[in-house]
C-alpha cells in the first residue's frame, strides 16, 4: 500500500514494503487507486526472483513468490496486526507468530481450470485466462503426475484432491470440462471420496466437500486449535460446538469419543462425510446455516467460517450458546479483526491471536484467536 502526492491510497500489486517502484495505474477512484508494478527502482532486501517458472508466464496461483520465503510469515503477522489495530480497534492484543507448514508442504487439494490447449492450469492474476501448468512448486507429486497425464476437453473448473497418507486420488470437473486419459486409480465426480489421515485419524473427504489445502496444514491447524482450547475439549464446561465444521475435522481429531460434540455445517456432502468420520462418537451433525441454527448451551465453540467471517449473525448465535470460550479460526485478516471486535463488544476478552502460515508463497493467512469470558 502506498500513497500518491495527494495522500490518496494506492494499492500496488507486486511491490514490497520500503521499495521505490514505477507503476502503471489500472483503476482510479476518488479515494483510492490500483496500480501494477512496471519496474523496481530500489528493491527490498526481501525481494527474490520467483522460484517458479510459471510466474513469468502470468500464473496467478502464488502471488508472493517475489518475497523471500523466510520473510513471508512475518509479513503475514504484520498484515494481521494492522487489521486488528485498524478494523478491530484492538491494537494491543497478544499476537504471536504461530506454526508454519514450511515450504516443503504440498497441496493435496487444488482447483484448476482448462486451458485452451487442452491442459490444466491456473487463472492468470486478475483475469479469467488460464495459464497451463507443467510443474507446480506447491502441488503434491500425486497431483503433479496427474496433471501431466490428463488432457481436458471443453472449458471449466476442475478440483483435484489426493490423500498424502493413503495415496488415493480424485478429480471433479465442475461444469463442461471432460478429462481424458485418467489413470485407473483416480475416482471421479462430486461425490467421489478420497481419504486422508490427520492426527492419526482416518478421514473421508468427498470431492465437493471443503478440506484443508494440505495434510500438513490440517495437522498444524488441529494442533493449534487443541492448544487454544484451554483443556475445554474434555467437555467439562459443556458440549463442544464445531461451527462451520466441514467434514468434522476438529471433532474427529480433538474431541474424545464420549464427549458431546455438535457439528453445524451447511453443505450436504460435508455433513455426510462428518457422519462417516464421527461414527462411534457422541456427536450430532446438523445441516444448517450457522446463523440460523437454534443455539444450545456450550462449553466451547470452535468456529471456522468461510472468508467473509462470522459477521453479526454468527456472533449473535455464539453469544446465545453462553459459551465461556470461543476459538475462532479465520482465513482472512480483516474478517478476523471484524469478528474479534464483535465478540469483544459482546463481552468476550481476546486471550491470544495466533498467525499461522499454511499457504506458502501466497498472501493467504490463517488466524486462530481465542476469546474468554
Ligand atoms: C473454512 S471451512 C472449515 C471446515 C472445517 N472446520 C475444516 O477445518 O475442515 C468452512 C466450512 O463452512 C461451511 N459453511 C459455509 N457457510 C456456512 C454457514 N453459513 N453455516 C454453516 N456452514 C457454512 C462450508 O461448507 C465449509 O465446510
Amino acid at each position: 500500500m502506498a500513497r500518491d502526492s495527494d495522500g490518496r491510497v494506492v494499492f500496488v500489486d507486486g511491490a514490497l514494503p520500503d521499495e521505490l517502484v514505477d507503476v502503471e495505474f489500472i483503476e482510479e477512484k476518488r479515494d483510492f487507486a490500483r496500480a501494477r508494478l512496471s519496474s523496481v527502482a530500489t528493491a527490498s532486501e526481501h525481494r527474490v526472483t520467483p522460484p517458479c517458472q510459471h510466474v513469468s508466464d502470468g500464473c496467478g496461483g502464488c502471488n508472493w513468490q517475489h518475497l523471500a520465503a523466510s520473510a513471508q510469515h512475518d509479513a503475514k503477522v504484520g498484515i494481521v496486526r494492522e487489521a486488528f489495530a485498524r478494523t478491530g480497534r484492538l491494537p494491543d492484543v497478544r499476537m504471536v507468530r504461530g506454526a508454519s507448514v514450511g515450504h516443503g508442504a504440498l497441496r493435496t487439494t487444488v482447483r484448476m481450470a482448462a486451458a485452451a490447449d487442452g491442459r490444466l492450469g491456473f487463472r492468470r492474476s486478475a483475469s479469467h485466462d488460464v495459464v497451463a501448468i507443467e510443474e507446480c512448486l506447491v502441488m503434491h507429486p500425486l497431483l503433479a503426475q496427474l496433471i501431466a497425464d490428463v488432457g481436458v476437453r471443453g472449458a471449466g473448473e476442475v478440483t483435484l484432491r489426493c490423500g498424502d497418507a493413503t495415496g488415493e486420488r480424485g478429480v471433479w470437473a465442475h461444469d463442461r470440462a471432460r478429462l481424458l486419459g485418467l489413470p485407473d486409480d483416480v475416482v471421479t465426480g462430486a461425490s467421489a471420496v478420497v481419504h486422508e489421515e490427520v492426527a492419526g485419524v482416518r478421514l473421508r473427504a468427498s470431492m465437493s466437500s471443503f478440506f484443508q489445502a494440505s495434510r500438513q496444514a490440517a495437522e498444524v491447524l488441529v494442533d493449534t486449535v487443541r492448544h487454544a482450547s484451554h483443556g475445554l475439549l474434555d467437555g467439562s464446561e459443556g458440549p463442544i460446538i464445531d461451527a462451520y465444521g466441514g467434514i468434522g475435522l476438529f471433532s474427529a481429531t480433538l474431541v474424545p469419543k464420549d464427549v458431546h460434540a455438535v457439528v453445524v455445517e451447511s453443505s450436504a456432502s460435508a455433513c455426510d462425510d462428518a457422519f462417516a468420520n464421527l461414527r462411534g462418537h457422541t456427536a450430532d451433525i446438523v445441516q444448517a446455516r450457522f446463523e440460523q441454527w437454534a443455539a444450545q448451551p456450550a462449553g466451547l465453540v470452535i468456529a471456522d467460517p468461510a472468508r467473509s467471517g462470522l459477521g453479526k449473525p454468527g456472533v449473535g448465535v455464539i453469544v446465545e450458546t453462553d459459551t465461556p470460550c470461543v476459538v475462532l479460526v479465520s482465513c482472512d485478516a480483516v474478517a478476523a479483526a471484524r469478528d474479534a471486535r464483535l465478540l469483544v463488544d459482546a463481552g468476550y476478552l481476546v486471550d491470544e491471536v495466533e498467525v499461522l502460515d499454511l499457504f506458502p508463497h501466497t498472501h493467504h493467512v490463517e488466524v486462530v484467536s481465542t476469546f474468554r469470558r
